[in-house]
């Protein structure tokens, strides 16, 4: 099966319940793309997930029944779409989450009918965060290692990086073991100079959606850089105060410090510092610049209203 030349393309979401899943569904359907959520037979006790997809249906989404652990029902339903989007969780330190990737991209490898696949990334360009900390080097790799095996079965593609998710960063003006805004104290990383690009979930989802069939992104990255949303962590603090009437007591943290913290921490913590380290203190986007293979979001489609760090901000004064 295969929509016509001038139709939007079929689309199927994986982890269409999480966190950015969710949006991603919603922004196919709000942008016409008849869109298939993947139904696993492993959620049927889930109460919140089942209501969840109820409201999806409510939105217009169908839904296919397929499990990762059973690659013909895999097989089966991508078969029935043109464009499969991972948004499965990837930040699990253990290797559960490039498996079930690999699963995916043996399914459309079989299916033979996908004409583009975006796995989940969704976070800063793996290809470009060569550093040594432990896990997120580790989870890099991974993520190269899912690329690697796109790229062997010959499946087309786009990578999509996200860099910070704006509910992850934003409110707590970077401040780790929190989504919520500081009270009275911030903490600085180093001179809180290093920039970082947020972007707003909801975006992040219009933009995926618009690559997908996209001609300029077929195998390709695209990055989500939203020039009003490049910040430093000192301009952040600036913002938030401007905007919630409030003043800060700063203090700074050194590198070595915020390395410290990882020792005994729970993984989560761990991943965090090992994932933000190179932001914040090695300052990644000081050399950056896109390259063959690299296309910019907000150059693609103007036509996008992102919403800006400062919108973002005020949604929780
Ligand atoms: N850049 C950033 O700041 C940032 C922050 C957070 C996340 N991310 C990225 O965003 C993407 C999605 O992450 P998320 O936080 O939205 O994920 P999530 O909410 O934790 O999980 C997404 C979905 O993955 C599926 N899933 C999880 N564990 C599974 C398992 N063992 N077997 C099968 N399915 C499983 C579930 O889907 P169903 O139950 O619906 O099938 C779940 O709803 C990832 O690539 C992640 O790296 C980036």
């Amino acid at each position: 099966m295969s929509s016509g030349e001038n139709e939007k393309s079929r689309v199927l979401v994986l982890g269409g319940t999480g966190y950015l899943g969710k949006r991603l569904v919603k922004a196919c359907l709000r942008l016409g793309h008849p869109t298939y959520v993947l139904q696993r037979p492993e959620n049927c006790m889930d109460i919140n997930k089942i209501q969840l997809l109820l409201r999806l249906k409510k939105h217009g989404a169908k839904f296919i029944e397929g499990s990762l652990s059973d690659h013909e029902s895999l097989v089966r339903a991508v078969k029935q779409v043109d464009v499969v989007i991972s948004a499965l969780s990837s930040s699990d330190i253990s290797t559960t989450a490039t498996q079930l990737q690999l699963k995916i991209v043996d399914a459309i490898k079989d299916a033979g009918n996908v004409k583009r696949f975006i796995p989940a990334e969704f976070c800063i360009d793996p290809a470009r965060m060569v550093h040594d900390l432990e896990p997120a080097k580790t989870l890099n790799v991974r993520m190269m290692d899912v690329r690697k095996a796109i790229v062997e079965a010959k499946i087309p593609y786009t990578t999509v990086a996200a860099n910070c998710f704006a509910g992850y960063f934003l409110p707590n003006l970077c401040q780790l073991g929190t989504f919520l805004p500081p009270k009275d104290k911030v903490c600085i990383f180093g001179d809180g100079n290093a920039k970082a690009i947020y972007l707003d979930e909801n975006d992040i989802a219009t933009y995926t959606i618009k690559t997908i069939d996209d001609p300029r992104t077929i195998n390709k990255t695209l990055h989500l850089m939203p020039p009003k949303n490049i910040l430093s962590q000192n301009e952040l603090v600036e913002m938030w105060e401007k905007i919630s009437g409030t003043k800060l007591e700063r203090s700074t943290m050194s590198a070595e410090d915020y390395l410290a913290i990882m020792n005994g921490a729970n993984p989560i913590i761990q991943f965090g510092i090992s994932h933000n380290y190179p932001i914040f203190y090695e300052g990644y986007l000081k050399h950056f610049e896109l390259k063959e293979g690299d296309e910019e979001a907000t150059v693609l489609y103007p036509d996008v209203e992102y919403t800006t760090v400062e919108e973002y901000l005020k949604q929780y004064v």
